[in-house]
């Protein structure tokens, strides 16, 4: 059995955890919009053609934002296509996923959906093949009072208050030869800053992000991020970090370590911020917004029928099923964001539904996958500050991500309640001692773990119940401890009451 010991301290806060950290992604793309959410067939729809079983499943969730309309199919996306009466909007060839997309969803259904949800929507602009113009233009139709053209276009289609849409992204993954209408960066940065100052010339409440690297793994890593944060100066409020991990030939431990590059990942991009705004003398930085990310890897296959839809009308592209290791590792992206709360503001799970997401769906109902747990356990205790965690106790020496605790963790502090996070990555069972060194643990607690037969074990149609979690009661105060046990492969999130 491992054996860690967590130090806190409530006066050690890294930074009030932003609850935008717990935000996903609606994308254009396989069944996500068509099938996912929006199905008017469905016996499962409302008036408006919403699934109203995979709304529910979508607030168990706690996202305090959504991004719309993607990911690579906003590259392409001219958003008047999805505006007005349904039947006179365009069906349109869609390239980045080679569909057919009918446009019966678009910023009015968008927008109404997520003040339905009590979603913040975030909004990205074409920066592929649109103009900066195109994208001035949707921020007067979203959120400019009626009296001008595109605000009055708005009103016409029957929403006279504004959509008062707040965070925008000036495209997605420009600095990817994939996307439509890849540019280098200081030709992607040029039109970014014509964009994002008409932008924030029509509404300057507006928030930008601008796209920084799309994975680590490109050559113009971080320097990709420089030259556009240089060029933008001021008008970048936050910069994009996208990432999506996976495991081939490694061990379960290896995979399991990947928080330590997550970790280095949004260091690096700070740094970067950092270097940025000492070189420009301004009060001014640029935060991160870590808008695209979750495991993928079983169906990233390229060119092929996970990734190409064929010409067809909502395929059924990327979607990963996913299994108990899978959840813990969104797990250890989690605590890797609350650790940097003083730095991260923005992060959006890819996808919601259907698309590499938490919920998949038939006809006839829904799945709810692995992943979907430690994004629900984490998101329902998401309010405070995020306090250090100091961990001494068993290490593994990971291959690929190097020295890594047994224990991963993070801690948020709400008043007189501590939510701490755990997450066992070792096989055997492991001894968790939280020691809090400068107040008393009451006695109350409320605590639920993850876990389940196997580490490859995942919820199925057949079997929809198997990666669950169960109430935890193997935690225990001792002489002012917590001591508890955690079973191997597990997360537990647990919130003690303080005195
Ligand atoms: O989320 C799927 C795709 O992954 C997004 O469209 C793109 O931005 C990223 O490469």
């Amino acid at each position: 059995m491992s054996k860690t010991t967590v130090y806190l301290h409530t006066e050690f806060s890294i930074g009030d955890v932003d609850p935008r950290i717990f935000g996903g992604f609606l994308e254009h793309m396989g069944r996500a919009v068509y099938e996912g959410v929006y199905q008017p067939d469905s016996p499962h729809a409302d008036a408006d053609g919403w699934r109203t079983d995979v709304l529910d499943a979508l607030r168990g969730l706690h996202m305090s934002q959504v991004r719309y309309p993607g990911g690579n199919f906003a590259s392409g996306y001219h958003w008047e296509d999805g505006i007005g009466p349904r039947d006179s909007r365009p069906t349109v060839r869609e390239l980045a996923w080679q569909s057919i997309e009918p446009n019966s969803v678009g910023t009015d259904e968008f927008v109404s959906l997520a003040n339905r949800m009590g979603w913040e929507p975030m909004l990205s602009a074409n920066l592929g093949t649109g103009t900066p113009e195109e994208a001035r233009n949707w921020v007067e139709y979203c959120n400019s009072p009626e009296g001008t053209l595109y605000a009055d276009k708005r009103v016409a289609n029957g929403n006279r208050e504004p959509h008062d849409v707040k965070l925008w992204c000036l495209g997605n993954e420009m600095d990817g030869p994939w996307q439509l209408g890849h540019v280098p960066a200081a030709q992607y940065a040029i039109r970014a800053q014509q964009a994002g100052k008409m932008m924030k010339d029509v509404d300057p409440s507006i928030e930008l992000i601008l796209c920084g690297t799309s994975n680590p793994l490109l050559g113009t890593y971080l320097e990709w991020d420089r030259e556009a944060l240089e060029y933008l100066g001021g008008l970048a409020d936050y910069v994009s970090l996208h990432r999506y991990v996976g495991i081939g030939e490694e061990s379960t431990e290896d995979f399991l370590a990947i928080p330590n590059s997550i970790d280095q990942q949004i260091e690096e991009v700070d740094a970067a911020c950092r270097f940025v705004q000492g070189k420009r003398k301004s009060k001014k930085r640029a935060w991160l917004c870590f808008d695209e990310w979750n495991v993928w890897y079983k169906t990233m296959k390229f060119g092929s029928e996970h990734m190409q839809g064929g010409g067809r009308f909502a395929p059924p592209l990327i979607e990963e099923v996913y299994d108990l290791r899978d959840a813990l590792v969104v797990s250890g992206f989690l605590h890797s964001f609350v650790r940097h709360a003083d730095v991260l503001k923005i992060a959006n799970i890819a996808q919601i539904v259907n698309v590499i997401a938490p919920i998949l769906t038939r006809d006839d109902g829904l799945l709810v996958q692995s992943i979907y747990w430690p994004f629900a356990m984490f998101a329902k205790r998401r309010k405070g500050v995020s306090l250090a965690t100091q961990v001494r106790g068993t290490r593994y020496d990971s291959q690929r991500y190097g020295d890594t605790d047994v224990i991963d963790s993070s801690a948020i502090l709400d008043g007189d309640t501590l939510s701490v996070f755990l997450t066992n990555r070792g096989e055997s069972p492991a001894r968790v001692s939280l020691d809090l060194a400068d107040r008393k643990f009451q006695g109350g607690v409320e605590a639920e773990c993850l876990t389940g037969p196997d580490p490859l074990a995942a919820n199925s149609w057949e079997n929809p119940s198997v990666i669950v979690p169960q109430g935890f009661s193997a935690i225990r105060l001792e002489e002012g401890r917590v001591e508890m046990e955690l079973p191997p492969y597990s997360f537990v999130a647990a919130s003690l009451a303080l005195e």
